[in-house]
């Protein structure tokens, strides 16, 4: 894909180099990102600009800086098709999130869930960029006039920022510059949660490794992550309908429809009746055999950080290229001389 004209829009997307990435980046943004390839124009970023929101130690940055961009290839992201690149390579990010920061307002910022969940008790201590994250996360997607952004629904809001934002500049300046960025959440993968608390959502933040399964973990520990997963007692009803009220069975049960790309309803037919320990069996079976091949390719490629890092080079300088002049649009709208 060359130009714009020829597909259906242009994607932007991103994951934070900020620990293990698990099962619930791979089901409800990177699959999905490798879907939209052959249609859009896509660009995929490693956000290590967000990252530092919380403190990183900057050794470990640069080696999951790495890894995250490891998990994206592994997972099917063609880094000559698409655009992939480290966020931090190009400063038209930084420069658009200081002028989304004077037309981004506080009470909108004061909405935001995940400052408040990330954040919690210590509101006073947490870094100014945690709060004004969701305006640089504005900035990643409109610097490129991005049309679609697939996530995980815990991003919904974070795009919904996005569209104000830019709805307000177009408005402000009396120019229809910027696109209403239309989020694409997809499928039965969009909200995947903690294997040991059906209410939270799988996180890297999680201090149990046992709530999440790592894109890096091998299946010995696949297996005794699901066997230790919480479920409930009943067996598998004959509808999703049917798990309503039941969190953790409905997780494992999402997660693999999500994994063999069915729905949820699909899956209770095929399992109907079976009590979870056999369930689980098929969930390992399944989990192991779809994910050991992403794992073996991170580690393929993790063991030459020489060539991911020439990949990052590279789509860091197609990113600039696409930037520029649409950085340069905006200062002048500004009146920026
Ligand atoms: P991050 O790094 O938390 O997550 C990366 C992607 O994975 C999805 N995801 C999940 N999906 C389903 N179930 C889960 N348990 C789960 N956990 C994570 C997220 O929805 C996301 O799609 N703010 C973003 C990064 C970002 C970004 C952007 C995304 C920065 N700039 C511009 C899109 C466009 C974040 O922290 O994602």
């Amino acid at each position: 894909m060359t130009t714009q004209q020829q597909t259906a829009g242009r994607v932007f997307s991103g994951a934070q180099p900020s620990g293990n990435m698990h099962l619930g980046n791979y089901l409800g943004a990177f699959k999905n990102w490798v879907r939209l390839q052959d249609n859009y124009e896509c660009i995929y970023c490693v956000v290590d600009m967000h990252a530092i929101t919380v403190w990183q130690d900057p050794a470990e940055l640069q080696s999951q800086t790495r890894e995250a961009a490891a998990a994206y290839m592994a997972a099917g992201v063609n880094p000559e098709q698409s655009i992939l690149f480290n966020q931090s390579k190009v400063a038209g990010h930084a420069e658009l999130a200081w002028i989304f920061n004077c037309v981004s307002r506080l009470g909108w910022l004061n909405r935001m869930t995940q400052f408040k969940d990330k954040a919690g008790k210590n509101k006073e201590k947490s870094s100014v960029g945690l709060y004004v994250y969701p305006n640089l996360m504005a900035a990643d997607i409109l610097l490129y006039k991005a049309t679609h952004v697939p996530v995980g629904d815990d991003q919904k809001q974070h795009l919904e920022l996005t569209r104000d934002i830019a709805q307000k500049f177009n408005t402000d300046f009396g120019k229809e510059l910027f696109p209403l960025t239309e989020p694409i959440i997809m499928g039965e993968g969009a909200r995947i949660m903690s294997l040991r608390d059906g209410s939270k959502k799988m996180s890297k933040s999680d201090p149990s490794e046992f709530s999440r399964i790592n894109l890096n973990d091998d299946a010995d520990t696949i297996a005794q992550k699901i066997r230790k997963a919480r479920t409930d007692a009943e067996p598998l009803p004959a509808t999703a309908e049917g798990l309503d009220s039941r969190p953790e069975a409905a997780n494992l049960v999402g997660i693999y429809a999500a994994l063999m790309d069915q729905s949820r309803d699909a899956v209770c037919a095929e399992f109907e009746g079976q009590g979870f320990a056999e369930f689980k069996k098929a969930l390992t079976d399944v989990a192991a055999a779809k994910l050991a091949p992403i794992t073996e390719e991170m580690a393929r490629l993790q063991k030459d950080p020489g060539y991911i890092d020439s990949v990052l080079a590279s789509g860091g300088e197609r990113a600039a290229a696409i930037a520029a002049p649409i950085l340069a649009e905006i200062k002048s709208t500004v009146g920026f001389l």
